[in-house]
C-alpha cells in the first residue's frame, strides 16, 4: 500500500519531503490565515542528503514523505540551513532513526541546535562561505546568510541543478499543494510574500541587503529559488521578481499611503480617526483604515511596509493605552517599521495619557512625528472634527515634503 504522504519529484533526483501545516493560524503572534508549509528537500544522489526538516509535530509527514521514495536510513548528511524549531523541531528525532554520517550547520547553527536540544555540538560539522560538499555525481555549497533570519541562517546551493535551498528569505506562509509559485495567483503570492518579509525580516532589512549582495556577488545562475516556507520559485521572471521585491522592501521607501490605525472605548477615537482619513484623502493619499477589532496587527505592519504615514489612535483607559492598541505599538516598534511621517490622536475623559504615550513611542521608533498629539475631550464636535480632518491635511502634506526630499536625493 501506497504511504500516505508521498515526496514530490521538484527537479531530477530532487524532492520536497516537508509538511503541510493547514490549520497553523499564530505564529509566534503573525496571523497565518493561509497555514504554511515546512518545506524539506531530499537530494538522492549518491551521499542521500537532507535538507532542513519539519516542526516537530509533522516529523511522521516528512518521513512518510522520505519513505516513499527511499529508505530513510540511507540518509548520510543532514544539512541544517536554520535552526528555529519550524525547520529543526525533528531533527533530533530524524539524527536518531537515520543515524547520519554527518550533520552539516554554519558555528551560530551548531551552537543554536546543541543548545535547542541539548545534543553534542561535536556531532554537527560546521561549514561556512564557500565550503563545498561533494554528493557523489552532486555539489553543495553554502553561503552564510547571518540574521536572515537568525544568527545561524544560511543557505544552500546544488550547482547540477541550480537551485538556492534559501531558508526562510523569499518564504511566505502558505498552505497547500501547489509546490511552485507559478502555480499561484499573482495576487497570493504578492500579498503573503509582503506579509512574510514585514513579519519576519522587516527590522533585519540592513542584514537583508547583506544578503541580497552576497547573492549578486556569487553570481549563481539561478533555476530554482526554494525557500523552507511556501512555495518554490522556478520562473525566471519569478526569481527576478522576488529578488527586486526583497530589495524594494528593504529600503522601505514611502509611498503616498496613510495606514489609520485605531481602538475605540464609546465611538469617539473612532469618529476621529475617520475624520482624520478624510483629511488624508483630500491631502492626496491613499488611505487604509485600521480598526483594531478587526484588523490583526500581522496586517497592520504589513500594510506598513509600503506606506508614508503612519497615525496612531487610542482612548486613555485607566492613565494608559488601550490594550489592543498598546499591543499592536509592541509589536510594531519591534519590527522597526521606518521612513514614516506619524502622529498620535486619541478621545479621553479626564487626563488623556494614551495619546502622549503614543507619542513617546512613535518617537522611538526613530519616525517622523509631526506634531503634538490630538487629543480631544469625550466626544469630539464639529470644531474638533475639523481639527481631526487638518492632521489629515497636514500628514499628506509633510509626506508629500518628504517623497520631494527623496526625489532630489535620487
Ligand atoms: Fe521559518 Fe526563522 O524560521
Amino acid at each position: 500500500m501506497d504511504a500516505a504522504f508521498q515526496a514530490y519529484r521538484v527537479a531530477e533526483d530532487v524532492y520536497w519531503v516537508g509538511a503541510i501545516d493547514w490549520n497553523v493560524r499564530n505564529f509566534h503572534g503573525y496571523q497565518t490565515g493561509r497555514g504554511t508549509t515546512y518545506n524539506a528537500f531530499l537530494l538522492l544522489s549518491d551521499t542521500v542528503t537532507l535538507i532542513d526538516t519539519v516542526k516537530a509535530p509533522f516529523y511522521d509527514e516528512m518521513m512518510s514523505r522520505i519513505a516513499s521514495v527511499i529508505d530513510p536510513a540511507k540518509i548520510e548528511y543532514i544539512v541544517s540551513n536554520h535552526s528555529e524549531m519550524d525547520h529543526s523541531g525533528s531533527l533530533p528525532r530524524t539524527m536518531t532513526a537515520v543515524s547520519p554520517k554527518k550533520v552539516f550547520a554554519s558555528k551560530m547553527g551548531q551552537r543554536a541546535l546543541a543548545n535547542h536540544f541539548h545534543i553534542n555540538p561535536e556531532s554537527i560539522t560546521v561549514v561556512g562561505d564557500g565550503d563545498e560538499i561533494d554528493l557523489g555525481g552532486m555539489k553543495l555549497s553554502f553561503a552564510e546568510t547571518r540574521m536572515c533570519h537568525w544568527p545561524d541562517s544560511m543557505v544552500s546551493y546544488l550547482h547540477e541543478r541550480e537551485i538556492l535551498f534559501s531558508q526562510d528569505a523569499f518564504g511566505m506562509h502558505l498552505a497547500g499543494y501547489e509546490r511552485f509559485a507559478d502555480e499561484v495567483s499573482r495576487e497570493v503570492l504578492d500579498y503573503e510574500s509582503a506579509k512574510y518579509y514585514a513579519n519576519i525580516l522587516l527590522h533585519l532589512s540592513p542584514f537583508i541587503e547583506k544578503t541580497l549582495a552576497k547573492l549578486n556577488d556569487l553570481n549563481l545562475p539561478l533555476s530554482m529559488v526554494a525557500p523552507d516556507h511556501g512555495p518554490i520559485w522556478r520562473t525566471g521572471e519569478d526569481i527576478r521578481r522576488i529578488l527586486g521585491e526583497y530589495a524594494r522592501w528593504a529600503k522601505q521607501t514611502p509611498t503616498k499611503k496613510a495606514v489609520v490605525v485605531y481602538d475605540t472605548m464609546w465611538g469617539s477615537t473612532d469618529v476621529m480617526a475617520r475624520a482624520i482619513c478624510e483629511g488624508l484623502s483630500a491631502g492626496g493619499m491613499d488611505v487604509k483604515l485600521m480598526h483594531l477589532q478587526s484588523a490583526h496587527r500581522s496586517d497592520v505592519v504589513t500594510e506598513l511596509l509600503q506606506a508614508g504615514a503612519l497615525l496612531v489612535g487610542s482612548p486613555t483607559m485607566n492613565n494608559q493605552i488601550f490594550p489592543s492598541v498598546a499591543d499592536t505599538m509592541t509589536y510594531l516598534k519591534g519590527l522597526q517599521p521606518r521612513n514614516l511621517v506619524a502622529a498620535a490622536f486619541g478621545s479621553y475623559g479626564w487626563s488623556g495619557e494614551a495619546p502622549k504615550h503614543l507619542t513617546t513611542m512613535l518617537e522611538e521608533m526613530g519616525l517622523n512625528v509631526l506634531t503634538e498629539p490630538l487629543r480631544i475631550t469625550y466626544v469630539p464636535d464639529a470644531r474638533a472634527l475639523g481639527e481631526c480632518r487638518q492632521l489629515g491635511q497636514t500628514v499628506a502634506q509633510a509626506v508629500e515634503e518628504l517623497l520631494l526630499r527623496g526625489d532630489e536625493r535620487e
